[in-house]
């Protein structure tokens, strides 16, 4: 049977109900695999995760042949997602010499590798630099006067973008909104800043400019802020173009795509968001009588998100007469702090019994010691038992990736699933893992 249309977006495509009403992804019962590998369980759906891939590359290169699409792995990275994102024709986007450590134990072409990060320390640019890297984003000179000295030394020209600020509000959590002028990321364009940066780069021997990138922040959910963002790294392009002769063969309009988390708030398409950048940058091109760069976006939540499933093992309940009824579960903060962190909101449903209906409603309480660790604030759900198993949707992207060990806790495993069949692609920590880093 099919997903509660309401629910079915935020869910992986695969999602159906089986005849026992419990919920399948990929093909898999997802109470069996809570049952054999335990929970909290990540699951990640690899049709999900490859159509978005596919859908992405569609959807620009149907509007802009020459744009590469780099996955932004800050959103989850581990192997498998690494050979699955090279076997799909992506790039990578990592933005701290452990990201890319995992990409390059994948075996990830090092030449579609983009690095990132607003303090690269000496030793991650020279890991780049070693490692061969298709491109890094300068993002201040004191990281660029390293970059050129390491890449001098190893008679490299390590081909480079330059991260801008454009001055330009999403409309996002303000945790996440990177484009402001009072901002870590980037150098101004207001100011003057960028355009001092760029110069020097195109001075420096051992950097080869490539152009400019842009990325103004994440989940936003309207076009306008990521439109204005192309037309404002074209300005900027074009006006290198007239004053220092340099012309941009790349411009990269960043990531920052939203999905759908829960039933009420569905974002625009990604025909939409690829629309919106690709006929700003042209556009703009168009107006400043320049060349049709070449343009490179980087998708990270949108990729990782809806292929995503938490299931959590229902345990203690507290009921609060005339208050709240408090449902915990055996996860939380430790797995997902997003709600916590930027008060993110989630949908969840009772795999064990999906056609129950609603029956009251509840909050979902984590396990950890701290207050702030509930997961959903006041959700209808049918009325829930120990040992009953909570999916929550929207999980793939910034989950795992900020886990932590907070209490100790041990971090979850990650299967993916296929056709009928799960693989385990990381297991679950366990107490020698916690202690494995104490001398
Ligand atoms: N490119 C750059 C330079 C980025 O900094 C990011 C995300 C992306 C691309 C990908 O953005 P996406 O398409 O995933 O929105 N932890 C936060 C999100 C932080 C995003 C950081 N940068 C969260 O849980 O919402």
């Amino acid at each position: 049977m099919p997903l509660d249309p309401a629910l079915a977006p935020v869910f992986p495509r695969t999602a159906v109900v089986s005849p026992q009403g419990r919920l399948v992804i990929g093909g898999c019962d997802t109470v069996a695999l809570a049952r054999e590998f335990g929970t909290p369980l990540y699951l990640f759906d690899e049709t999900e995760l490859r159509e978005n891939c596919r859908e992405w590359l569609h959807e620009f290169r149907s509007r802009h042949p020459e744009t590469a699409v780099v996955y932004a792995a800050k959103a989850y990275l581990g192997r498998a997602l690494a050979q699955l994102i090279a076997e799909e024709g992506l790039g990578l986007d990592v933005a701290s010499g452990g990201e890319l450590a995992i990409a390059l134990a994948a075996g990830f072409p090092a030449e579609r590798i983009y690095f990132h990060g607003n303090n690269k320390s000496r030793r991650e640019i020279e890991e780049a630099v070693e490692a061969g890297l298709g491109c890094v984003v300068v993002d201040n000179l004191h990281e660029a006067a390293m970059l050129n000295e390491i890449a001098v030394a190893a008679g490299r020209r390590q081909r480079a973008l330059l991260r801008v600020s454009p001055n330009i509000d999403p409309h996002t959590h303000r945790y996440i909104s990177t484009g402001a002028l009072d901002s870590k990321f980037g150098v101004a364009i207001g100011t003057g800043q960028a355009e001092e940066a760029a110069t020097e780069l195109l001075a420096a021997p051992g950097i080869e400019l490539l152009g400019f990138h842009v990325h103004i922040g994440s989940q936003i959910m309207e076009l306008e802020p990521h439109a204005e963002a192309c037309r404002e790294l074209v300005r900027f392009a074009a006006a290198m173009k007239a004053r220092h002769g340099f012309e941009a063969r790349v411009l990269s309009a960043g990531g920052g795509f939203a999905i759908q988390y829960v039933r009420d708030t569905a974002p625009p398409s990604k025909a939409q968001y690829a629309e919106a950048v690709v006929s700003a940058v042209k556009e703009g091109c168009d107006e400043h009588g320049l060349p049709a760069p070449r343009l490179t976006v980087e998708p990270g939540r949108s990729i990782a998100g809806r292929a995503g499933v938490a299931l959590y093992g229902v345990g203690a309940r507290k009921e609060i007469p005339g208050v709240r009824t408090y449902v915990a579960v055996d996860g939380g903060m430790a797995d997902n702090i997003r709600p916590a962190l930027y008060q993110a909101r989630y949908e969840a449903v009772v795999a064990s019994r999906m056609n129950d209906a609603a029956e009251e409603r509840v909050t979902v309480a984590g396990k950890y010691c701290e207050s702030g660790d509930v997961l959903i604030r006041d959700i209808d759900l049918p009325k829930l038992w120990a040992d009953d198993i909570l999916a929550v949707p929207g999980a793939g992207a910034y989950c795992l990736p900020m886990a932590s060990n907070y209490n100790a806790a041990l971090k979850p495993p990650v299967l993916f699933v296929r056709e009928g069949k799960a693989r385990l692609v990381r297991r679950r920590e366990t107490y020698e893992d916690v202690l494995r880093c104490e001398t």
